[in-house]
């Protein structure tokens, strides 16, 4: 019976890392998988966290199930970051944890649909796995475009799409730090976007995967505490995998908020079950890291600090291709108006193969970047490169 499957090709992110791996170039560039990297290329696990993992070795005094929930204590030391200092004690919002941000994307997509939401709104390109995600629940994807020509948010897009929506469909927004092309919706557009959505009874579902990677933590949480007052309810992804360097430990959070408290409850309720029946609980090093972290004035301090180092080495990496501003047939001014790790560049996809297979630079097939891979040694590399390729 398992003979009938097709054989499936590897996930081309994933399968990028194992291709540059491979590479012996030492001059390599690895612009594919959005990981974080400092000035020498590397991803360190983040001083906070290391001091965390220390103290979780030192007085963690068993490893005994939790439950479909996870750690709430994580799940609630999140929340002021996400939702503001004054959360509303109304009771209409509450969590769950997560394994990483495609768990709780899994997450609200299947309660959506369990809720009867057959149809999801989405800006595209978008990242790959909203798409995979929607197709293995059997979910309709409605696209509408993204980015329009100037560079900025397409609005007339995202307003037809909702006006030729209801209840019944939902609404896929990325909260910052648009993945891939950095594109993010400015404050103005926001608050529209948070009166459209109310107006269109669509569900919004808001994936919120790089906070504190674009503008900061506060500025980058602005959708979030626009769209969630407006609405009766919305469902929040959450990843940690970023902003604590914690990739590999899956750590993420799934939030939900109903019409009323009661509804949070039954919502919560399901969201349970279904976390359950798919991985019944999240793992729970990572999320023990961060609940350390976030309860502890000092290592807070330290984690935004270092968060704040990040931020700002990916926005220098930003104005450092907009000065170049040319790369043959490539305009990257724009590059330095956009937010987070990843830009989309004009390219094809023989162009692409081209940068891999010639001067061993590695990225998406899509023809997006992820910019935190350049450095002060590689960036000029890599502008001749692009240059050569699409002159
Ligand atoms: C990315 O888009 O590179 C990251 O979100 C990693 C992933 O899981 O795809």
């Amino acid at each position: 019976m398992l003979d009938r499957l097709d054989q499936q090709p590897p996930d081309a992110l994933l399968a990028l890392i194992k291709l540059y791996e491979a590479d012996p170039r030492p001059d390599k560039i690895d612009l594919g998988v959005g990981v974080y990297r400092t000035a020498d290329g590397a991803t360190p696990v983040f001083g906070a966290i290391k001091a965390a993992e220390q103290r979780l070795i030192d007085t963690q005094d068993s490893k005994s199930y939790l439950g479909p929930e996870g750690d709430m204590r994580m799940v609630r030391a999140l929340e002021p970051h996400i939702f503001g200092k004054t959360l509303p004690s109304d009771g209409r919002i509450d969590g769950m944890q997560t394994p990483g941000g495609t768990g709780a994307v899994r997450l609200a997509l299947a309660l959506a649909k369990k809720s009867g939401v057959t149809r999801v709104l989405m800006g595209t390109p978008s990242w790959p796995n909203h798409a995979q995600i929607l197709s293995d629940l059997d979910m309709e994807l409605v696209g509408f475009t993204h980015a329009g020509a100037d560079g900025t948010a397409d609005m007339a897009a995202l307003r037809a799409a909702l006006a030729n929506a209801g209840e019944g469909d939902a609404v896929l927004l990325h909260g910052c730090c648009h993945n891939p092309s950095g594109i993010d919706y400015s404050h103005d557009q926001w608050d529209e976007i948070a009166t459209l959505v109310k107006d269109s009874g669509v569900l919004p579902i808001i994936d919120l995967a790089y906070q504190g990677l674009g503008h900061g933590m506060e500025e980058d949480a602005y959708g979030v505490r626009k769209v969630l007052p407006a609405v009766s309810e919305a469902l929040v992804a959450y990843s940690c995998d970023k902003n604590f360097g914690l990739y590999r430990d899956r750590v993420g959070a799934f939030y939900a908020q109903g019409a009323t408290a009661d509804d949070t409850v039954r919502i919560m309720s399901n969201a349970a079950a279904l976390a359950r029946a798919n991985w019944s609980m999240p793992p729970d090093h990572g999320g023990a890291a961060v609940r350390m972290i976030l309860e502890d004035e000092g290592l807070t301090a330290d984690w935004l600090a270092e968060l704040e180092d990040m931020r700002q080495r990916i926005r220098s990496v930003r104005e450092k291709l907009a000065a170049a501003s040319n790369a043959g047939g490539v305009n990257l001014e724009p590059l330095g108006r956009q937010n987070g790790m990843f830009a989309m560049l004009p390219v094809t996809k023989e162009q692409v193969q081209a940068l891999r297979e010639d001067h061993g630079v590695y990225m998406a097939g899509s023809g997006r970047i992820n910019v935190a891979g350049l450095t002060t040694g590689n960036i000029d590399k890599f502008v001749s490169a692009l240059a050569a390729v699409t002159s």
